[in-house]
């Protein structure tokens, strides 16, 4: 495996099944493009750096724009930097069925999540081409911007903006660790704050929203299954806390006599482990930032921040799971006479999806000798945003050892191609159903 980059294509190609190509669909286009953005924001490790609204995310974004309109697919872009591709279909006056996901990453990330469902997407388009098959409703593929949403705490933006959800008040003041604001960053996109929600769309244009993405979990290839369906997905808060103590000399102050926010916070961090199976098997609580300052070796941590990212399938069990880590915060705070502060930066319900639609989810996979397989989904998609107002639906593709997040994220190029064909035979079936 070449060194420099985790993702080149003739090591994801050198097992391919060619017999899978059929139909106009072709592993080594995928193969191809999945290499070309992987080489984009590559990092040291061989993993993927593009943060939402970056330079590499618009780069990401243009190669994508450039190949969809390789294939006459009319691109715009909103006000939220979305890409949107529009492949007509026969009855092109209906609302469309909107397909893709989105191309930043988390840091040092992998290079599948979100990149495998644009390109799987465009790779069904292309093969509609091949074949001069014409859709029954047009097809949108989208690139959502910014939905990892590490830069400022927050997530899914582009898929809110064009729900209409995102407070862009509440986000514009928000500062990514350069210190630049959403708003400075969304002006070096040249888009305008004022109209970032002109984004919003007319939601009666839409029928349905479908998402293929790698699972980020064991489940499938515990299984020995390819390709799974979605059967919902988890919602997720972010609240950021600050502990406030005094930063004091290290060597002249006794150890009864500080107020340390280190030792604070890292009381928390050890609760906050511990909070989440007194509410469910399915919640969970991760502290993925901590920053202590002014973090220098000889000074008593005056400050720390850090970020706790709460999800559960049900928004009771969130909710619960909130109030023990806020309370757990309020108790610290006075046991060590610390002052603890906190806001909460993004709030996303769970959405469940329609059984109906699983149905025939469960028919494309069969169509490919796949057996049905209905998962749900602990990782936050842009398929949460649209959920609250539209029919979506989820595949997954088995990724290797259920890494995300990371640069060993991987999905062999077989997975990749069944959901290839899972999702052009949903994407030609699902519409005459509804
Ligand atoms: O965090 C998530 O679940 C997603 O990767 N944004
Ligand atoms: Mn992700
Ligand atoms: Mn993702």
């Amino acid at each position: 495996m070449n060194s420099t980059c985790y993702l080149n294509k003739e090591y994801l190609y050198k097992d391919y099944d060619k017999k899978l190509d059929f139909e106009g669909v072709e592993g080594e286009r995928l193969a191809h493009r999945l290499s070309k953005i992987a080489e984009i924001g590559l990092t040291k490790e061989g993993g993927a750096n593009r943060p939402g609204y970056s330079e590499e995310e618009r780069e990401a974004k243009n190669i994508v724009r450039k190949w969809m309109e390789g294939l006459g697919v009319t691109v715009q872009e909103d006000a939220a930097g979305n890409i949107i591709g529009k492949f007509l279909g026969k009855r092109s006056k209906l609302p469309s069925i909107m397909t893709g996901s989105h191309i930043d990453t988390v840091p040092n990330g992998g290079h599948f999540d979100g990149v495998l469902g644009v390109l799987t997407a465009l790779e069904v388009i292309e093969s509609w081409k091949k074949q001069n098959y014409i859709p029954d409703r047009s097809i949108e593929l989208v690139i959502f911007s910014d939905e990892e949403g590490t830069r400022f705490n927050t997530g899914f933006t582009g898929s809110q903006a064009m729900m209409g959800d995102l407070n862009i008040k509440e986000i514009s003041n928000l500062r990514d660790k350069t210190g630049l604001t959403f708003k400075e960053v969304i002006k070096k996109n040249n888009l305008s704050i004022s109209k970032f929600n002109n984004a919003e769309r007319n939601k009666s244009e839409i029928a349905a929203f479908v998402e293929l993405h790698i699972e980020q979990g064991r489940q499938l290839e515990k299984f020995k299954q390819p390709v799974g369906i979605v059967s919902g997905i988890s919602g997720q808060n972010i609240i950021e806390f600050s502990f406030f103590g005094i930063a004091e000399h290290a060597g002249n102050t006794p150890m009864d006599d500080r107020q340390d926010a280190l030792v604070a916070a890292s009381e928390f961090v050890q609760a906050v482990e511990k909070l989440p199976r007194q509410v469910s098997n399915s919640a969970v609580a991760t502290i993925g930032q901590l920053r202590p300052y002014p973090n220098g070796v000889n000074v008593i941590p005056g400050r720390v921040d850090l970020s706790v990212d709460i999800r559960d399938i049900k928004k009771t069990n969130i909710n619960e799971l909130t109030n023990l880590i806020l309370n757990k915060a309020n108790n610290i705070s006075h046991e060590r006479n610390i002052v603890v502060k906190w806001e909460e930066t993004l709030n996303v319900n769970p959405v469940s999806i329609e059984k109906e639609i699983q149905e025939i989810q469960a028919l494309s996979l069969q169509k490919h000798q796949i057996k049905p397989f209905h998962i749900p989904s602990g990782a936050g998609h842009d398929a949460m945003s649209l959920g609250k107002y539209l029919p979506v639906s989820m595949f997954f593709v088995r990724c290797r050892d259920g890494i995300s997040h990371n640069p060993r994220e991987w999905t062999n190029l077989n997975d990749c191609i069944y959901g290839v064909h899972i999702l052009k035979d949903f994407l030609e079936r699902f519409p005459t159903r509804i």
